[in-house]
């Protein structure tokens, strides 16, 4: 199985990403770690830990990491994600707790045992990058050691936070930009899973009903009202699964078209702070045609997706 790391904001669809990256058996899921974003870091944390229990992952260690951006002040997205963060269920308290020690120390803890035993770490942030930021800045020998970071956040053509700009990239952009600097720097390979393809992959409520049969309070029952919440939300008879979209396109790679493409963040706009400048110019990956010598990541930017293969995966 492939080791991976999560960090997320849960999140409905974070909470549909966590359970497939600890049931799937492909995926070896080492850590996951908590940032503020759609809720509040506190809340993250407890529905963190409420999925990991109710997957019946209790092995699984949770770090609690940045409550605030580097610059901005949080804007979650409890209206969105409901007043909890994870879709109001209900759910009891969890027994589990976090780990002691802060996110970015078992973001390096992790790598690093990956590293050793000669099997790098797939880091897939699915909230806004600012623990990503912190471990680049504070401890980059063991981002280097990183095998492969494959993140939602972004968009070449698609926005939802503002008429430019995805959630996630939105709310900490300076930590986007440190994060594909230095993966550029370090020749970490980074995947885009944006919002191009983010809202494909969608389950219905009928598949819904099928997942609430399989148990009472484990992962079947979850998921299920997971879809239930997102699919009401928005008046329909289906939920995109989201950001569990970048963890099957870790299990599936070929669910996904990708180009190699410059992909840049703009941090000073009036109207368009916090956009992924995705180059989609025939010569953009040329230095020589890049007369202004600006730093640049090369990103394999998800542009197509077979939403239903990732969705069946999913279930
Ligand atoms: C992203 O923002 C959050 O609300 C979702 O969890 C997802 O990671 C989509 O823009
Ligand atoms: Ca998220």
């Amino acid at each position: 199985p492939i080791p991976v790391i999560l960090d997320v904001d849960t999140g409905v669809d974070d909470a549909c990403a966590v359970i497939l990256a600890s049931r799937h058996p492909d995926l070896d899921l080492r850590a996951v770690t908590c940032v503020g974003g759609n809720a509040p870091l506190r809340d993250v944390v407890r529905n963190t830990l409420t999925v990991l229990e109710a997957c019946g992952r209790g092995d699984v260690p949770v770090g609690a990491g940045a409550s605030h951006p580097l610059l901005e002040r949080p804007v979650d997205a409890r209206h969105v994600h409901g007043d909890d963060g994870m879709a109001d269920l209900g759910w009891p308290a969890p027994t589990m707790t976090a780990d002691p020690r802060h996110a970015v120390d078992l973001l390096r803890d992790r790598i690093e045992e990956g590293h050793a035993a000669g099997d790098p770490v797939t880091l897939v942030p699915l909230a806004p990058m600012t623990n990503i930021a912190l471990l680049a800045r504070m401890y980059p020998g063991s981002f280097a050691r990183l095998g492969r970071i494959v993140f939602m956040g972004g968009g070449a053509m698609v926005s939802n936070a503002t008429a430019a700009a995805e959630f996630n990239v939105f709310h900490d952009p300076e930590a986007t930009a440190v994060v594909l600097d230095a993966s550029a720097d370090h020749d970490v390979p980074v995947t885009m899973y944006g919002l191009d393809v983010f809202y494909e992959p969608r389950v219905t409520l009928a598949d819904a009903e099928v997942l609430a049969a399989l148990d009472d309070r484990g992962p079947g029952a979850l998921a299920a009202g997971l879809v239930r919440f997102m699919s009401h939300r928005f008046g329909a008879d289906s939920a995109t699964i989201g950001d569990a979209g970048a963890v099957a396109v870790v299990i599936d790679p070929g669910a996904v078209r990708t180009e190699r493409l410059p992909v840049r963040v703009e941090l000073a706009g009036t109207w368009t702070r916090g956009r992924t400048i995705v180059d989609t110019r025939d010569w953009s990956g040329d230095l020589d045609h890049d007369p202004h010598g600006l730093a640049h990541a090369q990103v394999d930017v998800a542009l197509e997706t077979d939403g239903p293969r990732i969705a069946r995966l999913w279930l």
